[in-house]
């Protein structure tokens, strides 16, 4: 597989099959994934992999939290700027309206939206979660490295013949995964991700998530020449 075929054929899996992980995959991709940059190499990622019993006994937890704390506890960050302004807004508004179509639940029925959002809780029925966490002294350029790293983990993924959906979901209950997990009060979750293989016949895995042309975020400055690819 190539580096654009990974690329290409990396989406966001939101209904997994139950097949295992092997454990030595998990751990081979990890180590081939921190050779990612990052600024003054600092490698400011730590992730916790997720399955089975401990899996299950964290979901069990978050999900019962949820009931307590339907909108969530309180977040460590902000998951979206606040207001969200064109064109974020409606780029987010439409790749929510896509899935929902998708899956056949119209705007209106709020329930059935909530309830198919609650699957974020299941890690969508994969076998794996995995939490990143980076250290709470770090800056804004640190967060860019563990972007880079986590993408690296998911084109490793496609390379292996699995599937991923990065999750800021869990940012919601960061406080109860510190609480599940023991993690070190120097670390900050980012994000979660499921991992396992996509189920096929799923709609909602039919998803294809727009992007914007080149041109509308890049520009290009003393080129000469045409812009084909030679
Ligand atoms: C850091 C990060 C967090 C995300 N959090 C969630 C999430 O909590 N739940 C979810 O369903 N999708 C989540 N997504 C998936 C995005 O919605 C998705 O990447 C985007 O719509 C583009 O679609 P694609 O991944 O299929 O290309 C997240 C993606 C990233 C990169």
């Amino acid at each position: 597989m190539t580096v654009t075929e990974a690329l290409a054929s990396r989406i966001s899996v939101r209904d997994f099959l139950p097949d295992p992980v092997p454990e030595m995959l998990l751990r081979d991709i990890l180590w081939k994934a921190a050779r990612a940059p990052s600024g003054g190499n600092l490698q400011p990622w730590f992730v916790t992999v997720l399955t089975g019993e401990p899996l299950e006994r964290l979901i069990a937890r978050a999900s019962a939290r949820a009931l307590e704390a339907p909108k969530g506890e309180s977040l460590e960050y902000n998951v979206y700027p606040n207001p969200l302004v064109e064109p974020y807004y409606g780029r987010r508004f439409k790749i929510g309206e896509d899935m929902y179509h998708l899956l056949g639940i119209p705007r209106e029925d709020k329930a059935a939206r909530r309830a198919w959002f609650g699957n974020n809780f299941r890690f969508f029925g994969a076998p794996v979660g995995l939490f990143c966490f980076i250290d709470r002294g770090m800056e804004a350029a640190q967060w860019s490295d563990l972007g880079m790293f986590l993408q690296s983990v998911m084109l490793l993924l496609r390379e292996a013949g699995y599937d991923s959906c990065a999750q800021e979901f869990w940012a919601m209950f960061a406080a109860t995964i510190y609480a599940e997990l023991n993690v070190p009060a120097n670390l900050m979750l980012f994000c979660g991700m499921a991992i396992g293989k996509r189920n096929p016949d799923a709609a909602v895995n039919r998803l294809v998530s727009e992007r914007a042309e080149v041109d509308e975020f890049a520009s290009f400055k003393g080129f000469r020449g045409g812009a084909e690819l030679s």
